[in-house]
């Protein structure tokens, strides 16, 4: 059985008091919460402070994006051994933001994906397909390619800490989300190809989230389907309520 996760993505939203005030609210509203796992991805200069703020609930860090060196001289990068430093578990990796507007390839994903789990962070890689490729019938061919190459070259240790989110591209902060049975479809061919690339124990145990324009109005139906283990949260994470309810609608389930 996996466990649901979910994942707000804060993007470059929040200063540190915006970001200390929200995350003191999510606190409070998930104290009660059992079941899920839940982590905020806030924007690297809010991390430091609400590790601190975080301390003794169960609410977990991630950050938005790393660097694949341990040091040296990259100006304006963050390594994984300083989001280690701050205290987050997870980072998410090859969002589509950062393919179109920083020109992340897959290769470059591989590569912050092998740093990240060989400092022992959960790496979370997106995938998806642009309306374009969908309208062309290339969704599950985008997706494959996407996984083959950045995941290419782990150990069957580290797939272990991996999880997938699927995110179509024209789904995101556009208020249109994936139809569930239409997403869940694309989760059982990414997990039909994890078994390929790794083996059928590894696949099974791998967590593969959603995420578009997720919100409490959708969360419950594109909870229930079988292969939608959680969601990555862009623009309904940054209000406390709505986000309380998402992770709500997954301990349901
Ligand atoms: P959205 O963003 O929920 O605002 O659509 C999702 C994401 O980019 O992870």
């Amino acid at each position: 059985m996996r466990k649901p996760l979910i994942i707000g993505n804060w993007k470059m939203n929040n200063s540190i008091a915006e970001s200390s005030l929200l995350i003191e609210k999510l606190k409070k509203s998930l104290k009660a919460i059992a079941g899920v796992e839940i982590v905020i991805a806030p924007p690297f200069t809010s991390l430091f402070c609400l590790s601190a703020i975080i301390k003794g609930s169960d609410i977990k860090l991630a950050a938005q994006n790393i660097f694949w060196e341990d040091r040296g001289a990259y100006t304006g990068e963050v390594s994984p051994l300083m989001i280690v430093d701050l205290g987050c578990e997870y980072v998410i990796i090859g969002h589509s933001e950062r393919r179109e507007y920083f020109k992340e390839s897959d290769e470059i994903v591989n590569k912050k994906v092998r740093s990240a789990l060989r400092n022992k962070v959960k790496a979370v890689v997106c995938v998806g397909e642009s309306i374009q490729e969908r309208e062309e019938d290339k969704t599950m061919q985008v997706i494959e390619s996407q996984l083959r190459r950045g995941l290419e070259g782990l150990t069957l240790n580290e797939v272990k800490e991996l999880t997938i989110a699927y995110e179509p591209i024209w789904a995101i902060g556009t208020g249109r989300n994936a139809a569930p049975e239409q997403a869940n479809i694309v989760h059982r061919y990414i997990r039909r190809l994890l078994t390929q690339l790794f083996n059928e124990e590894i696949a099974s145990g791998i967590r593969i989230l959603y995420g578009g324009s997720v919100k409490p109005s959708n969360s419950a139906e594109l909870m229930s389907e079988k292969e939608i283990d959680g969601f990555l949260v862009g623009g309904a994470s940054l209000e406390a309520d709505s986000f309380t309810q998402i992770v709500m609608s997954a301990c349901m389930v």
